[in-house]
């Protein structure tokens, strides 16, 4: 190959950027869904944590938990998006071999499985509860005169599942910084960058 080609190349993998998955990198929609929902997903334990943490009218607490269902409701739309995204490219994806490819696989099935459970049965707890939901002000359910027993069972889980969410991301991040960065030193992270 001449220098010129090889400089050539070297440009075409800076410049171009495909949107769609590729064997060896997740392509540009695949990854803004993915690190913006990490910082929504951030912010959203955040409240979960104060709520969970601080003590009634103090005012921080007031504060993160203002956004809760808001954003809760966002990630949830979020995640079918990016899900049915993810079915699309499920041939052309990076995936590794073995029992290692066969365990994140593993895991990223249950991050998926949780980020739509956590959100759902608190949205149908709305959808059948006695006070309404609104999104950003917009009216999504209506007030009720007695909720509908039920969909306020299937919610009682809700906090419990979102703190196992929580940790199954903690494992995901440990994985993917301390194992695949500094111990395997493979180019995993890189695929998402
Ligand atoms: C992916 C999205 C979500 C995550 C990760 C999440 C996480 C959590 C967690 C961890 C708690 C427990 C807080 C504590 O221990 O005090 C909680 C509580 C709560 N969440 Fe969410 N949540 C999400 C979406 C939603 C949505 C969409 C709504 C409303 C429509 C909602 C409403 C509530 C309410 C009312 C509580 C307090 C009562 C309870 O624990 O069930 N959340 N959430
Ligand atoms: C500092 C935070 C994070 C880092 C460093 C990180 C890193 C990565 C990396 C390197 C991959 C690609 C794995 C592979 O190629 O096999 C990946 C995929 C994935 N990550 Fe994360 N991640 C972070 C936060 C999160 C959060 C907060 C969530 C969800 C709540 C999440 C959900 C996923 C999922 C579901 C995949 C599979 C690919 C997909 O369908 O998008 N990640 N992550």
């Amino acid at each position: 190959m001449s220098p010129y080609e090889k400089e050539h190349i070297h440009e075409r993998d800076i410049f171009m950027t495909n949107l769609s998955d590729t064997p060896d990198r997740f392509g540009l929609v695949s990854r803004v869904f993915h690190w913006s929902m990490a910082v929504l997903f951030a912010l959203q334990f955040l409240s979960a944590a104060a709520h969970w943490a601080l003590p009634r009218a103090n005012p921080l607490r007031e504060t993160l938990w203002s956004y809760h269902a808001n954003l809760g409701m966002t990630l949830f739309m979020l995640v079918l998006l990016r899900g049915a995204w993810g079915l699309l490219n499920l041939g052309k994806r990076p995936a590794d071999a073995g029992l290692m490819g066969q365990a994140a696989k593993a895991g990223h099935i249950a991050l998926y499985v949780f980020m739509v459970i956590v959100p759902a049965v608190r949205i149908i707890a709305a959808a059948g509860g006695a006070r309404g939901l609104s999104y950003f002000g917009i009216s999504v359910f209506p007030v009720r005169e007695a909720a509908i027993a039920w969909t306020q069972a299937v919610a009682e889980w809700h906090g419990e599942m979102g703190w196992i969410l929580a940790a199954v991301v903690l494992g995901h991040i440990v994985m993917a910084t301390v194992w695949h960065r500094f111990i395997q030193r493979d180019d995993v992270l890189k695929r998402m960058m």
